[in-house]
């Protein structure tokens, strides 16, 4: 697959020396006992990248990039004042949370968008614990691509038994040679192809070359893809990742298939790592999603120290169960959702001809609509769903292109791909699909509201891969 002007991390840092080793381990949380809380957007200059390169001008939450990490109780009321100082509108969409729908941050849709120097208050009661993320829903190929994105953890009841709760959030960037965030945003040909795919990925705001861990512990790794269309699958040298919660939402413990840990954009994957390597040792994590052009995002680093138990942690790993109403499939009504457009060779674009809502710029379509935006007053569902049914939606990758595909404001279970059965027991609320599959999902229409269903490829979004499902 061409990933247009991809340059691995490690040679954009050719040169560099010093890059602050653990950093992207010391992360500030935002916890607050009444679940109150503050984001201001606006403009920042953060070292990204790291001496000799200058810092990078950025749009941020809290004045860092990622955003704050809000913690919150699952179950308890959460209410979050944001603040716009962006030169331009905004919102905040609280990704894979089943919030009411006035709270979903769709500008035009569910609320309308902030405007620069105005606030808005988001208040919900997360009924899932997980992991979860934030990011605007306006402009939102522009404004994650500045670096507006956080991490939002719902903390189950009783903590799983771990040593250490480590989130690491991935962002990828596309970065000019002097550390700033490359013009471009929206460009066509590339919105007709892979999207937007940078060439320096992070860890939690920075660039990370090793994580310190010690023979023996237990770690429950969180999993964020905040990247605009970066798809990754992630590899653990000498190691056996367990996956336990996939979006947030508790799937039956295994190891990923290859070993490898699959990510589109948006994605969350919790797992569980034990430490069982050698002391003094050294780990890559290795993203090798794009053949021929795997690089390192990390390295694990034994500390020289005895392990700190003697026989391998042995506690269970599974996660409770999140309160998610069990689709009814014998009953279930079926739709089918057929995912065209894109770019295929010699410059053609496939099956776009003589598609309704064609407008300029749409690159992609579904159903043969295509709606071009980010969130506005006029978009019609295309879909009606009863409240209280169950329903089974078909995906279908019609095009040779990779689509991670969210739905706002429920989580599906995830049946089956090109009509077998998935392995393991799994909820999401974004499926990557692969080129020319098939994906079933289920999930009971609980919460009502005209919720967006969209590719999160944010340039394939804004160019027409996005609906809206009713539920009355
Ligand atoms: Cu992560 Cu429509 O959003
Ligand atoms: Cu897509």
């Amino acid at each position: 697959m061409i990933i247009p002007s991809a340059i691995s991390r490690r040679s954009f840092l050719a040169g560099v020396a010093g890059v602050a080793a653990s950093a992207s381990l010391q992360r500030p949380v935002h916890s607050s006992r009444s679940g109150e809380f503050t984001l201001v957007a606006k403009p920042g200059r953060l070292p990204i990248i790291g001496s000799p390169h200058p810092p990078t001008d950025v749009w941020c939450y809290g004045n860092r990039v990622p955003g704050p990490e809000i913690r919150v109780r699952q179950g308890e009321p959460v209410r979050i004042v944001v603040h716009n100082q962006l030169p331009e509108d905004t919102t905040v969409h609280w990704h894979g949370i089943r919030v009411p729908n006035a709270m979903d941050g769709v500008p035009g849709l569910t609320q309308p968008p902030i405007k620069p120097g105005e606030q808005f208050t988001y208040e919900f009661t997360p009924p899932d614990a997980g992991t979860f993320w934030y990011h605007p829903h306006a402009d939102s190929l522009q404004q994650i691509g500045r670096g507006l994105a956080g991490a939002l953890i719902v903390e189950e009841a009783a903590a799983l038994p771990v040593d250490r709760d480590v989130l690491w959030m991935l962002t990828d960037w596309r970065l000019t040679s002097d550390a700033q965030i490359a013009s471009g945003f929206g460009n066509a040909m590339e919105a007709a192809m892979s999207g937007r795919v940078g060439n320096t990925v992070t860890i939690n705001g920075s660039i990370s070359d090793e994580v310190r861990v010690q023979a023996g512990e237990r770690i429950r790794l969180r999993l964020v893809n905040g990247s605009l269309a970066r798809i990754m699958a992630l590899r653990f040298e000498g190691h056996r990742p367990v996956v336990i919660a996939i979006d947030g939402q508790p799937c039956d413990p295994h190891q990923p298939e290859r070993g490898r840990v699959l990510l589109g954009p948006a994605m969350r994957a919790d797992v569980v790592l034990d430490m069982q390597g050698e002391l003094g040792r050294n780990y890559h994590v290795i993203d090798e999603f794009y053949e021929g052009l795997s690089y390192w995002v990390t390295k694990l680093v034994y500390e020289e120290k005895a392990p700190i138990r003697a026989h391998p942690f042995d506690a269970p790993v599974s996660l409770p169960r999140n309160p998610l109403p069990e689709p009814d499939l014998a009953s279930a009504e079926r739709h089918e959702l057929r995912l065209q457009g894109g770019m295929m060779g010699g410059g053609a674009m496939m099956g776009l001809g003589g598609m309704r809502g064609l407008g300029q710029g749409a690159s992609w379509a579904i159903n043969g609509t295509s709606m071009i935006c980010d969130g506005r007053p006029d978009m019609p569902p295309s879909v009606a769903l009863l409240l209280g049914r169950s329903y089974v939606l078909t995906f279908r990758n019609e095009p040779a292109w990779w689509h991670p595909m969210h739905l706002h404001g429920s989580s599906f279970r995830v049946l089956s791909r090109n009509g077998s059965s998935v392995p393991y027991r799994q909820w999401a609320d974004t499926v990557l699909m692969p080129p020319k599959e098939s994906v079933d999902v289920a999930f009971v229409a609980d919460n009502p509201g005209d919720w967006m269903l969209h590719c999160h490829v944010n340039d394939h979004q804004v160019s027409g891969m996005m609906t809206v499902l009713r539920i009355v």
